[in-house]
C-alpha cells in the first residue's frame, strides 16, 4: 500500500485506539490470585486460524485427556500441571497456571513471557494490540519442544550431535503460508492489509493428523513364503527417526505391524505382531526383524497389506494411529 495511504490509516486508528487501547491489555496481563488471565478464544479472535488448529490438537486437550485426568486424581500433584497446564515456559521453569486450566497447553503458555507477546517472525502490522517481541529463534529451535518433551528432546540430541536432523516442527507441524492475524472484520480487515504473509507451521500437532512416516521409519519385506493354504511373511522395521520408536515415557504405547489379507480390496483375515513399545523402543538405527505366521489360508487372497501402527489403550486417546502401510500382492501364479 501507498505510503500516505498508510499514514492516513495509521492516525485514523491511533484516534479510534488512544480511547480504547488499553481495552486489550487483558490479553498479557493475569491475576494468580484471582484465577483469571487471558483465554485462548480471546487470541484467537485475531488469530482465527491459530486458534482453530490449536482447539484440535493434542497440547489444547492435555489437561482434559480423559488419561490425564484418570491420573491426576488417582494421585498426581501440581507438578503434572507445569507441563499439561503451565503459565509461561519461556523463562525456563515450568510453572502450573492456576486459570483455564482446562486450556492445557494454551497460547499463552508458548508465547507470553514479562507482558509481551514472543514470537518468531519480523512484525509488519502498523499496530499491534498487545506487545511483540518479534524474531525471537526460540520458536524456530527444537528448545521450545525441550521444555516438556524432555526425553524425546534427549534422545534427539544424540542423533543431531552425529548429523543434521530435521527439527520437531518440520515433522510435526505441516508447513503454512499467511499473516499473524486475520481479518474478521471491515477494521481487522483493513489492519491486516499490512502484514505481510510469513512461511510457518500448522498449530494442529497431533499423531493422527500426521503425514505418513516421511520415510523415517522403513519397513522391508524379507520374504513370503507361501505353503499353502497357509503362509509367513518376514519383515524388516528400520527407525531412522530422531527419537526412540515409540519416544515418551508416559502413557502406554505399543508399535504394532498389521498384516491385512486382501481378496479385491475386502479384508479376508489379519494378523497383528508388537514391533516395540515404550520399554522396550527402537532406538535411532535400530532394525528389528520379525516373523509373522499367516493364521488364515491364502487361498482366495490377491494381495497382503502391511500396516504399521501406533497402539494405545488409554481412555480417550486415538486407539490406532497408521504410520505407514504397503501392499504386496501375490501373483496369480504362485497361489496355484
Ligand atoms: C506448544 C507451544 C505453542 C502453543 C500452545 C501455541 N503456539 Fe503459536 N507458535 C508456536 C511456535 C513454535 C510458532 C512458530 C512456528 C513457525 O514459524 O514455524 C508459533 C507461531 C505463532 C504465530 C505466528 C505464526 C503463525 O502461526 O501464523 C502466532 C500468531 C501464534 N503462534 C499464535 C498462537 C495462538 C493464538 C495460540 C493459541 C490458540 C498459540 N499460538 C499456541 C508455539 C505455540
Ligand atoms: C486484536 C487483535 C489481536 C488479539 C486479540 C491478539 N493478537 Fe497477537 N497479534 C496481533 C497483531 C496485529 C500482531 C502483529 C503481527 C505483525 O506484527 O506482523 C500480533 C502478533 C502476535 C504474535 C507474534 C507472531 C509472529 O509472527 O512472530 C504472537 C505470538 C501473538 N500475537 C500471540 C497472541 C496471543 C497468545 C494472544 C492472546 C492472549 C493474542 N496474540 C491476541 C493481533 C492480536
Ligand atoms: C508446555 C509443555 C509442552 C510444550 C512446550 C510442548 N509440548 Fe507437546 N505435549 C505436551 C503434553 C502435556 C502432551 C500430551 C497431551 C496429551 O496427549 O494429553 C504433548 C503431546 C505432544 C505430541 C503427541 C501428540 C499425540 O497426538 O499424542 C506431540 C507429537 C508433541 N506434543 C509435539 C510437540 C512439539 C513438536 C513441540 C515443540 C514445538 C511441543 N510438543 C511442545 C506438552 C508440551
Ligand atoms: C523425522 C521426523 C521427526 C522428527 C524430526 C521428530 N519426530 Fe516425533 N515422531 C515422528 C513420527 C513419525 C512419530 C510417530 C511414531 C511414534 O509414535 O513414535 C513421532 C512421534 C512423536 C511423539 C509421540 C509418541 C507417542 O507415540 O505417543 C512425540 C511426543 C514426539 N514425536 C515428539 C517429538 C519431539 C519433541 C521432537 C524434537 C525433539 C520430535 N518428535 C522430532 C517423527 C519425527
Ligand atoms: C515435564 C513435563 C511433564 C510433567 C511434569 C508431566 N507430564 Fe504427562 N505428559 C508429558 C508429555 C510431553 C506427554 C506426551 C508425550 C510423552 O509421552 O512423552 C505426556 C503424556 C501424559 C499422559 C498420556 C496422555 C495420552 O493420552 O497419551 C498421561 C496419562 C500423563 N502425561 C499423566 C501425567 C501425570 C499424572 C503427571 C503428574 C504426576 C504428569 N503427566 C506430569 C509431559 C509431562
Amino acid at each position: 500500500m501507498k505510503n500516505y495511504l498508510k499514514k492516513i490509516l495509521l492516525t485514523a486508528l491511533w484516534l479510534a485506539c488512544s480511547g480504547g487501547c488499553a481495552s486489550f491489555q487483558h490479553l498479557t496481563t493475569y491475576q494468580e490470585d484471582k484465577k483469571e488471565g487471558p483465554k485462548a478464544a480471546d487470541c484467537g479472535s485475531c488469530h482465527v486460524l491459530q486458534f482453530n488448529e490449536w482447539s484440535d490438537s493434542a497440547h489444547a486437550h492435555a489437561y482434559q485427556n480423559v488419561s490425564f485426568q484418570e491420573a491426576f486424581q488417582a494421585g498426581g500433584g501440581e507438578e503434572c500441571l507445569g507441563c499439561h497446564a503451565p503459565l509461561e515456559i519461556r523463562q525456563g521453569n515450568t510453572e502450573a497456571r492456576s486459570f483455564n486450566r482446562d486450556e492445557g497447553v494454551s497460547c499463552i503458555s508458548c508465547h507470553l513471557s514479562q507482558g509481551r507477546m514472543h514470537g518468531p517472525h519480523k512484525s509488519s502490522a502498523l499496530l499491534h494490540p498487545h506487545p511483540v517481541q518479534d524474531e525471537d529463534g526460540f520458536y524456530l529451535s527444537v528448545e521450545i519442544c525441550a521444555a516438556c518433551h524432555g526425553e524425546t528432546y534427549d534422545e534427539y540430541q544424540v542423533i543431531a550431535e552425529r548429523k543434521e536432523v530435521p527439527t520437531c516442527l518440520a515433522c510435526h507441524a505441516a508447513p503454512r503460508q499467511r499473516t499473524a492475524s486475520q481479518g474478521t472484520n471491515f477494521f481487522s480487515n483493513a489492519l491486516v492489509a499490512f502484514e505481510d504473509e510469513v512461511s510457518t507451521r500448522s498449530h494442529g500437532i497431533s499423531l493422527d493428523k500426521m503425514e505418513l512416516a516421511f520415510g523415517s521409519i522403513h519397513l522391508a519385506v524379507l520374504g513370503l513364503e507361501q505353503t499353502l493354504p497357509k503362509g509367513r511373511v518376514e519383515i524388516a522395521i528400520t527407525n531412522n527417526l530422531p527419537h526412540n520408536l515409540p519416544t515418551g515415557t508416559f502413557g502406554e504405547k505399543n508399535i504394532k505391524v498389521t498384516v491385512r489379507l486382501l481378496q479385491a480390496k475386502k479384508v479376508l483375515g489379519e494378523n497383528v505382531a508388537i514391533v516395540s513399545n515404550e520399554q522396550m523402543p527402537l532406538m535411532n538405527g535400530d532394525v528389528k526383524r520379525i516373523t509373522i505366521a499367516l493364521a488364515d489360508t491364502l487361498q482366495h487372497v490377491d494381495s497382503l497389506e502391511i500396516r504399521l501402527e501406533r497402539h494405545t489403550t488409554l481412555a480417550g486417546s486415538t486407539p490406532a494411529i497408521l504410520l505407514l502401510a504397503k501392499t504386496i500382492s501375490l501373483s496369480a501364479e504362485k497361489m496355484r
